[in-house]
């Protein structure tokens, strides 16, 4: 019966995420689900950029949630567009509703998502297809850049994403997924290709390069005792990592593309969001306040 009702006037209109019957997925399945409904009651006004659930049903104990139906990840998009990035007016647009959707979630104490441009979905991510000759190739302009976080069962951030405190295993909160957001927005931003790696102590080393030393109070108190030298991250720029990171990453700022007034505003969210020190992270809800928001706020009125 609800399969049935997947598909009306030959149009998907759903989308089903069906949990395979094994323990440890149905369990962090009834925890996303427990998330997904408190979220949906709290919104019920849908002011907030997070996936609606629409149903819920057990078949032969694979559970099997309904969900609206959306269009690609942002991640997939930038993908099958050649990774041609968005524009700053795009990604202020997108940054604004999932920082919202993300501080809702705060606010009412839900878990976190595991933050990252797979788990940010355009609501429709239909374009227009137009020839650039320069380049030679076929581009998309997304018609509209309306967004949705998903995924709500996750308890650890991928690598990519992930803060420097939670590497270093020194406890975690919610100014984790401050660090997670500003590395989505980096995804999205022309050029910046930061923190590809597969080892937690590159990763350490490649934040200093683009971010400046980690506080020696935030070493001292790791327990991941092999990361540290004589208070320092221990790390040796000559060896092939060392070069390796030195070779594919900037300081931060190196990175901007053009010097106007909103890419040097974005730059400094950015920036105060790749806070090392959790104490000095700016919070999500001042970002919401930071100028790089302000073009949006005329808008609205
Ligand atoms: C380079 O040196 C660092 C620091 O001693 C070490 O952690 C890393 O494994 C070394 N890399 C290679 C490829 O030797």
């Amino acid at each position: 019966i609800h399969l049935f009702l997947l598909y009306t006037e030959d149009v998907w209109v759903l989308a089903l995420k069906i949990i395979k019957n094994v323990d440890r997925y149905r369990e962090a399945a009834m925890s996303e689900i427990d998330v997904l409904q408190q979220m949906n009651s709290l919104d019920r006004n849908e002011h907030y950029a997070c996936v609606r659930m629409l149903d819920l049903f057990d078949h032969h104990g694979h559970i099997c949630i309904v969900f609206e139906l959306l269009g690609l990840s942002t991640y997939d998009f930038l993908k099958e567009n050649g990774f041609m990035p968005f524009t700053v007016d795009q990604i202020r647009h997108m940054a604004n509703q999932i920082f919202r959707a993300v501080h809702f979630l705060h606010r009412n104490k839900l878990t976190r998502t595991d933050l990252k441009s797979e788990n940010i979905l355009f609501v429709d991510s239909d374009y227009c297809l137009e020839y650039n000759a320069k380049l030679k190739r076929d581009e998309r302009t997304l018609k509209k850049t309306d967004v949705k976080v998903v995924d709500f069962g996750f308890l650890v951030s991928s690598r990519h994403y992930r803060a420097p405190e939670v590497t270093l295993e020194l406890g975690w909160n919610q100014a984790c997924d401050v660090w997670s957001l500003c590395c989505i927005l980096i995804d999205y931003y022309p050029g910046l290709m930061l923190f590809q790696t597969h080892d937690s102590k590159e990763h350490l080393a490649m934040m200093e390069r683009v971010l400046g030393p980690i506080p020696s109070s935030l070493l001292q108190k790791t327990k991941k005792r092999r990361y540290v030298r004589h208070g320092q991250l221990d790390w040796d720029e000559h060896n092939s990592s060392g070069r390796y990171v030195r070779k594919h990453c900037k300081p931060l700022k190196q990175y901007m593309s053009s010097k106007s007034t909103e890419h040097e505003q974005l730059f400094d969210l950015m920036h105060k969001m790749l806070e090392h020190d959790v104490s000095k992270r700016i919070t999500l809800e001042a970002a919401l306040r930071h100028s790089f928001f302000d073009p949006l706020k005329g808008k609205k009125k």
